[in-house]
């Protein structure tokens, strides 16, 4: 009997010692003192031996199960250990490697974003909000309240892409230019009102400057006394602002728009002698940037206003030429191709924020 269980344990231990990962060691584990492992069969034993026999057989069973036990014990925490072990080797972080650069460091802020950042940061300094509207609008908002009379020519000049006609036989069409938020602007807010209206703008044209899609920033201000010598004091800061520079000459030309009376264009003064680079703040030649002028009485009327209360006035620029412009872009279509090889050079780091006092776009 004493022999029976000194072979079991010399083959258990032998198992202990081959068991080479922590499932092998359970299943010698069941196999030796679970409910019907060799070792508790040999416990049971003990119930049916007569009192002499288990004076002998009781401490060396027990003995036996201790020892399994122990042994068992023993080699899972060696085995836990060495799982901990492999896994910390393999998954190591050579802390040598080189930092890869951050999503700050790659992404980049397209131009046109920046430019509207910009400009909105100028604004925002002369106490104008920002004011947003749809981009599908009706042919109310777009020309009629904008004082374009029933089959004017002008509508046509606006290459307009109309929707199908709806239900009630109305087309709608994508907003040729910014101005109808001065209308949707008009019906909600009290004057005095001073907004801007940064935002995308279509027409049917395409090529080195034109895209079907472009952007505007309008401006519109009303009050009871707004006057051409405040608009040109604001167009003239904020050219100043946006170019960066001390000095800037404009120059305001009659034109016509229908939503205003007296319109203007207006140029700056630049040097395009050097090829493919214009300088603003010097030279003699002229560049037309937007165009501006005094909201017309009719205008103010469609927006229920009172023109012999109040007169307002207002300009449109285009965004896309305005950063042209300003960081030397030739081509406009390139803005669009979605390129990163285009906008790893030309883009703005995200983090650099412009403002004021912290520089524009240094
Ligand atoms: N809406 C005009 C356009 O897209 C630009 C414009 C001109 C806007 C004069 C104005 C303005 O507000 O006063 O061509």
């Amino acid at each position: 009997m004493l022999q029976e269980l000194e072979s079991l344990e010399q083959g258990l231990m032998a198992d202990i010692a081959a068991a080479a990962d922590e499932a092998a060691i359970e299943a010698v584990r069941v196999g030796a003192i679970g409910k019907k492992g060799s070792v508790s069969e040999q416990l049971k034993t003990l119930g049916k031996m007569t009192q002499e026999e288990r004076q002998v057989m009781g401490p060396a069973i027990n003995g036996l199960r201790d020892r399994v036990t122990a042994a068992i014990n023993a080699r899972k925490a060696e085995l836990r250990d060495a799982a901990i072990d492999a896994r910390l080797a393999t998954e190591t972080v050579d802390v040598t490697l080189p930092v890869r650069p951050s999503p700050a460091e790659t992404g980049r802020i397209h131009p046109i974003t920046q430019v509207t950042d910009e400009l909105t940061a100028i604004f925002a300094d002369m106490g104008f909000s920002i004011a947003e509207g749809p981009d599908i609008e009706t042919d109310y908002y777009n020309f009629t309240a904008l004082n374009f009379p029933e089959g004017h020519p002008a509508r046509e000049m606006h290459d307009t892409f109309f929707f199908p006609p709806g239900e009630n036989g109305e087309r709608k069409l994508l907003r040729t230019h910014t101005s109808p938020v001065q209308i949707h602007t008009m019906e909600t807010q009290k004057p005095p009102i001073r907004i801007i209206i940064p935002g995308k703008t279509y027409r049917q044209d395409s090529d080195a400057t034109h895209s079907p899609m472009f952007h505007q920033v309008e401006g519109l201000v009303i009050d009871r006394h707004a006057n051409v010598a405040n608009l040109k004091w604001v167009l003239t800061e904020f050219c100043k602002a946006f170019f960066e520079v001390e000095h800037i000459n404009m120059r305001f030309r009659p034109s016509f728009f229908p939503f205003t009376e007296p319109s203007m264009e207006v140029d700056i003064q630049c040097d395009r002698s050097k090829p493919g680079e214009v300088r603003f703040g010097e030279g003699t030649d002229w560049m037309e940037i937007l165009g501006c002028g005094m909201v017309h009485p009719n205008v103010l009327r469609f927006g229920g206003l009172d023109p012999d209360e109040y007169q307002g006035f207002a300009w449109g620029i285009g965004i896309d030429r305005l950063a042209m412009l300003k960081y030397g872009m030739p081509d406009l279509r390139a803005f669009f191709d979605a390129d990163v090889r285009w906008l790893s050079h030309y883009g703005f780091r995200p983090l650099d924020m412009p403002t004021l006092f912290g520089g524009l776009s240094s």
